[in-house]
């Protein structure tokens, strides 16, 4: 793909279920929340949490949550995103619900090409049982989880992947 470095870090960028058991270090976790650092934010003030869990019993119990989604029990590490509305409640009231979970959102993007940039490999948990994964972490209340990146050493090469294509998605209007 044309356009340097960055756009060949999305093209690496692909969705992989299956991990070795190598290990992904603390220095290389680090360097994930360096990159949730710099994501825009509501306001500039963060209104998300991350939850690393790396223990196998915790893995397997978001796994459950996860509709048994075996990619979360077997990557050594999983980050649990979490929208944190109470960061802004008292600045932008009922809007902070949403503002949250696009923090959220965006953190975990963020964190998702990081990943990538360090030879690793993720996807992007999104079917989940809120309540669930809310139990299997002991969230307090008004923490909302938004998404689940087990991370790891890819074992398989991804499949090639179809997409609308760019000029689909855009819709230019007078
Ligand atoms: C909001 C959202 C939810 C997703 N949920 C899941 C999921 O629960 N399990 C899964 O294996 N992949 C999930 N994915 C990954 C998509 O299936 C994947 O990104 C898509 O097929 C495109 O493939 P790529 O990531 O390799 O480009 C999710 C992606 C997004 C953005």
């Amino acid at each position: 793909m044309e356009g340097g470095p960055f756009f060949r870090l999305l093209g690496q960028r692909r969705s992989v279920r299956s991990f070795t058991s190598g290990v992904v270090s603390d220095k290389q976790v680090g360097m994930m929340m360096e990159a949730c650092d710099m994501a825009p934010s509501s306001g500039g003030l963060q209104t998300y949490e991350v939850y690393g869990v790396r223990k196998s019993e915790s893995r397997r119990r978001l796994s459950d949550a996860a509709h048994d989604q075996e990619s979360v029990a077997q990557a050594p590490l999983v980050l649990v995103f979490c929208a944190n509305p109470s960061r802004s409640e008292h600045k932008y009231g009922e809007r902070s619900q949403l503002f949250s979970v696009q923090d959220a959102t965006i953190a975990a993007a963020y964190c998702q090409l990081a990943i990538t940039a360090l030879g690793l490999a993720t996807v992007w948990i999104g079917a989940f049982d809120e309540k669930k994964v809310s139990q299997a972490l002991g969230l307090a209340p008004g923490l909302r989880p938004v998404a689940m990146l087990p991370v790891g050493h890819g074992s398989r090469k991804p499949d090639e992947k179809t997409t609308r294509g760019a000029a689909d998605l855009l819709h230019m209007m007078e």
